[in-house]
């Protein structure tokens, strides 16, 4: 299929070939292999050509859960677990989280650049002008029961918007591409807002486009009688800053689970729903939720001991702790805790951020976690901030899905782009029966 990049195409770092070789001896056959090494990996198509015969299938890499396997090269956003770096397109989160605003940071990562006054206007402009959904998404959400898990109406409603759009098929056409694009960014906030709305049994609000993206957001969330919502300029930036810690973490669960499906040249829409599925487990997006429900359960900084006890028994998992990735502090962890303090000027001090304080403080001590490189992660006080703004616990995983959303936009539109994308469709080792037949039993 012909893919029209577009301008500006996303930029691929160019495979640094410095010559190196891995020499690899199978002990079966005594034959020795010399196999290139390329940004630091080996191709694994290279190990399958290891063979004991012409019809030996070739050697595989078991590898449940990708800890060694990369799917995939990207220029979007970098890592360092160890040191606890994270970086879009180069620029440190801590300063993105300090000047930048989300529609900015959403700009950068999928263009690759930081936006112009004049490009940020327009961009700003576009998305505030599709911010609103078709008549017949509201009846569908109607259909949802009270209470519908919000997670669940956005997965659905998400994946519905397909059939509302049905040029979104184009994906090789960068006009329909981008505009699908800006319509998800803009309409996730909506839809959220209306899943809240319609779990509580109040009135749907709809846009104000006078609004900022996050302000606009709050209105729908919050908005009763007054004629105009006037959001915390605090809380404001408070989600605002939120929104952009979550933006992206590369090649995490729920953003392997949109390339894959993009990787099928599915739509978009379906892509990013699939993508909300992951993000739904408690794993993942889901447990900044879990994780208030944890320190509700613990009630009093006296029962921490006691939780930390059946935590290291193995009884439980310590939530808001520990990543695949990061093995020291989580560095957006650190910015949320400023956040927090921020937030609880306005809304007062969350009674639960007493637990969290001291359940810290005794992990961080703690041998089991020390040894394990457990830190607290994104989620460990995110969920406190939410609700000290009053989002009821089920919103939470929401709230991560609109931030995610340009991430998840941003690598599926760079797989779509990459030559080296082929559809997803990882080996298996078969460990079932070997051909048997009915008439054997
Ligand atoms: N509490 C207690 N022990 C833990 C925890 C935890 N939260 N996380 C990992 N461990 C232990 C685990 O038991 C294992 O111990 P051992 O080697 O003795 O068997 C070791 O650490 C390695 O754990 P793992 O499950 O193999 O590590 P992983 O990289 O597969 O899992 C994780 C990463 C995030 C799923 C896991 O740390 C976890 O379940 N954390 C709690 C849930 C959570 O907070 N998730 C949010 C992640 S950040 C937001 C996001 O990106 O979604």
């Amino acid at each position: 299929m012909a893919i029209d990049t577009g301008t500006p195409p996303v930029a691929l770092p160019r495979a640094t070939d410095r010559g190196e070789t891995l020499t690899v001896r199978d002990d079966r056959t005594g034959k020795t292999y010399v196999i290139p090494i390329h940004d630091g990996a080996i191709r694994a198509t290279e190990l399958n050509k290891i063979r004991t015969a012409a019809d030996d299938p070739g050697l595989l890499t078991y590898d449940p859960g990708f800890m060694a396997t990369a799917a995939v090269k990207s220029a979007v956003t970098y890592i360092d677990g160890d040191a606890g770096i994270l970086r879009y397109r180069g620029y440190p989160i801590e300063e993105l989280a300090e000047k930048c605003g989300f529609l900015e940071v959403s700009h950068l990562l999928l263009e690759g650049e930081l936006p112009t006054d004049q490009e940020l206007a327009a961009w700003q402009d576009d998305i505030t002008h599709h911010t609103f959904i078709h008549e017949n998404i509201k009846k569908f959400i109607d259909g949802f029961r009270h209470d519908a898990h919000p997670m669940g109406v956005l997965m659905s409603t998400v994946a519905a918007l397909s059939t509302f759009y049905p040029e979104a098929k184009r994906i090789s056409d960068v006009a329909p591409r981008h505009k699908q694009i800006v319509r998800l960014i803009a309409k996730m906030p909506t839809i959220a807002g209306f899943a809240y709305r319609h779990a509580v049994g109040l009135p749907y609000v709809y846009p104000d486009n006078d609004l900022s993206y996050t302000g606009n957001f709050l209105n729908m969330m919050w908005k009763t009688t007054e004629l105009k919502y006037d959001p915390d300029p605090i809380l404001e930036r408070a989600l605002e800053v939120l929104f952009i810690l979550h933006a992206d973490h590369e090649q995490n669960c729920s953003t392997s689970t949109v390339r894959v499906v993009g990787s099928a040249r599915s739509d978009p829409y379906s892509a990013v729903a699939a993508g909300v599925g992951a993000l739904y487990g408690p794993l993942h997006g889901g447990a900044n939720e879990q994780v208030l429900r944890m320190l509700e359960e613990i009630g009093s900084v006296d029962r921490i001991p006691e939780h930390i006890e059946r935590v290291k028994s193995g009884e439980l998992r310590l939530m808001g702790f520990g990543h695949r990735v990061y093995k020291s502090y989580d560095p957006r962890a650190r910015i949320i805790k400023k956040v927090a303090d921020d937030v609880f000027e306005v809304t007062g001090r969350n009674p639960l951020l007493d637990i969290a304080l001291e359940l810290e403080k005794i992990a961080l001590e703690d041998d089991y976690f020390v040894s394990h490189k457990l830190y607290p992660n994104v989620d460990f006080y995110s969920g406190l901030i939410y609700q000290a703004m009053g989002f009821p616990v089920e919103m939470f995983p929401v709230l991560f899905a609109i931030g995610r959303t340009p991430g998840w936009l941003a690598q599926w539109q760079e797989g779509l782009l990459d030559p080296d994308q082929k559809i997803a469709r990882p080996r298996q080792l078969y460990i079932g029966h070997a051909e048997r037949h009915l008439d054997d039993v």
